[in-house]
């Protein structure tokens, strides 16, 4: 295990002794806003109402959701609701090491790093009447822009461990979540925190280390592993130089130096 992974352990504890408290002091962004009307179903449907519409964050209730939330809308072309922001090099990085609880609610602040919170992200691929789709929006060191585009996204309920559902992929970041179509791929893969393992890994071993938990092995990030996989867009700021980048998606963790990454959700009313 890596030598860093003492604090990792303390949340550990701190999830499993006092999840709730533990929630508590964490700046939450999921804060129910009932006073505020929704603006929209979700970013895309702003758009098909309105295409000038600029972007920012707005107040949306899906189709079928409880309550209105608010999500930071992208308003390129069609309207795209951003589920998670991450820029390496910020300058107050937000710390992903987080319980399921809060991987559950969300957690930042959603003008720069964020987590949406899972059941939003339920609420948003599951509407009745309307198809999700992701965008992984990448940038490397150089700048380069990479993009991974799934054509069907949804996740399964809390109930479901929030199973991760993808369609088709197409782009020029490669397709990390279905890795090499074998063990490795994340399709279907239940969602994973370091207190709750759930992932594909029983006994993992990635270089001169065995482990059974990719959540403690990348020090509390949650993600849909599996054994564990190729993408991990929620990880640990690195501690050495050997350690692996805090954005992982491809077969090669050093291949690809990752500076920022952005998840959006684009949704089309279908017949
Ligand atoms: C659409 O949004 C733009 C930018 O906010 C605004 O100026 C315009 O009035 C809106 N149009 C309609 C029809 O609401």
């Amino acid at each position: 295990m890596a030598a860093g992974a003492l604090p990792c352990l303390t949340t550990l504890l701190l999830c499993l002794w006092a999840p709730q408290a533990w929630s508590l002091v964490q700046r939450h962004l999921s804060a129910p806003v009932l006073e505020l009307q929704p603006q929209g179903r979700d970013c895309s449907h702003i758009w098909e109402t309105n295409s000038s519409a600029p972007s920012g964050v707005y107040v949306i209730q899906p189709e079928g959701a409880s309550t209105p939330f608010q999500v930071l809308c992208d308003m390129r072309e069609g309207g795209w609701t951003v589920i998670q922001q991450r820029q390496v090099d910020a300058e107050q990085p937000l710390d992903f090491e987080r319980c399921w609880q809060e991987y559950k609610q969300g957690f930042g602040a959603l003008e720069g790093e964020h987590w949406l919170g899972l059941d939003h992200v339920v609420a948003l691929t599951t509407q009745p009447g309307r198809r999700a789709e992701l965008v992984v929006d990448l940038e490397n060191r150089d700048k380069l822009a990479l993009q991974a585009h799934y054509d069907h996204f949804h996740l399964g309920s809390e109930a479901d461990l929030y199973r991760l559902h993808l369609g088709q992929y197409l782009g020029n970041a490669g397709d990390a979540f279905h890795g090499s179509g074998q063990v490795d791929s994340q399709e279907g893969s239940p969602f994973s925190t370091l207190d709750r393992d759930l992932d594909a890994c029983a006994l993992c071993v990635e270089d001169t280390h065995t482990f059974s938990s990719c959540s403690l092995d990348r020090m509390g990030a949650g993600w849909w592993y599996s054994n564990c996989g190729q993408a991990d867009l929620n990880g640990p700021k690195p501690q050495h130089p050997y350690d692996p980048p805090s954005l992982l998606w491809g077969p090669n963790s050093h291949a690809q130096v990752l500076s920022s990454s952005v998840m959006l959700v684009h949704t089309t009313s279908v017949p």
